[in-house]
């Protein structure tokens, strides 16, 4: 089980997130949904040690992460795919996904593990040579979270996997993370896409202002009519720049919300 307890973490002296508890258990699926600046991004943050917490504890299996180095968290068996698809646009498919596995070392896990990520996105299968900078959005986000995955993490932190990506493509990311679930994989899905999360989440929480507000199962949220007004409404969630909102009408248009 990853265990997030009492976390707060901010940056500088301004404090984001305040006393938030999670936990994640294997085989699930616990999405956090929140609007802008909410503090979603932040909480992944922490729990990977990108940002050091200023309280509060990440634990897996009650072994506590001490945020030493960044080898530390990927052994206490944590991966974080940050929001915005952060590939290398001049690495290769097969360089990127060698780079996520530069902990594990040992050759023979490396061509299993690719082995396993080929299985779960087959599009990559065929574009290994390709430059990742080639590969279409949806591409892009799969080669980022089968990066993520090189390392053999039992939890993932994925931030927005879903955000700018037609609705088709946004399926087959969700139809990954499903069977991953079914591998045995924690998930902590952070999305704005609140419908989708929720539907595929074993549980839900809300996030407010760094606060956690509201947890439950993911088909109490997505019922919760306060939920629904404020984070589930097309637009609503989104709430941000021009260019999500454009998103955010396309995939409602096409998920016909
Ligand atoms: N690198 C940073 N330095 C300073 N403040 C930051 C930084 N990143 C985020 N913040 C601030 O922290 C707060 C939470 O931001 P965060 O990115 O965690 O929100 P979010 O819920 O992920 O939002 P979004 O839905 O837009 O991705 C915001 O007020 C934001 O301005
Ligand atoms: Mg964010």
């Amino acid at each position: 089980m990853l265990t997030i307890e009492s976390l707060e973490a901010g940056y500088d002296r301004t404090p984001v997130l305040h006393s938030v508890s999670i936990s994640v258990r294997p085989a699930s699926i616990v999405a956090v949904i929140g609007a802008n600046g909410a503090g979603k991004s932040t909480l992944l943050r922490a729990v990977s040690g990108l940002i050091v917490p200023t309280a509060g504890t990440v634990s897996v299996d009650g072994h506590r992460v001490r945020f030493r180095s960044e080898r530390e968290v990927v052994q206490a068996g944590i991966s974080h795919v940050p929001e915005g698809r952060q590939v290398f646009a001049n690495l290769t498919v097969r360089e990127s996904l060698g780079l996520g596995a530069h902990t594990i070392g040992r050759t023979g896990d490396i061509t299993a593990r690719l082995a396993d990520m080929l299985e779960l996105f087959p599009e990559l299968g065929s574009r290994m040579r390709s430059y990742a900078g080639s590969l279409s959005g949806g591409q892009q986000q799969m080669l980022a979270i089968a990066r993520g995955l090189m390392a053999g993490p039992r939890y993932l932190l994925l931030d927005e996997p879903s955000l700018g990506l037609a609705p088709q493509v946004v399926d087959k990311i969700f139809a990954a993370l499903r069977s991953l679930r079914q591998r045995g994989v924690g998930i902590l899905l952070v999305e704005q896409n609140g419908r989708m999360a929720l539907a595929n989440a074993d549980e839900g929480c809300l996030l407010e202002q760094g606060h956690l507000t509201m947890s439950g199962t993911g088909r109490k949220l997505a019922t919760d009519p306060s939920v629904i007004e404020k984070y589930l409404g097309v637009g609503t969630a989104i709430g941000g720049s021009t260019r999500q909102m454009e998103i955010a009408a396309k995939l409602a248009t096409a998920l016909r919300l």
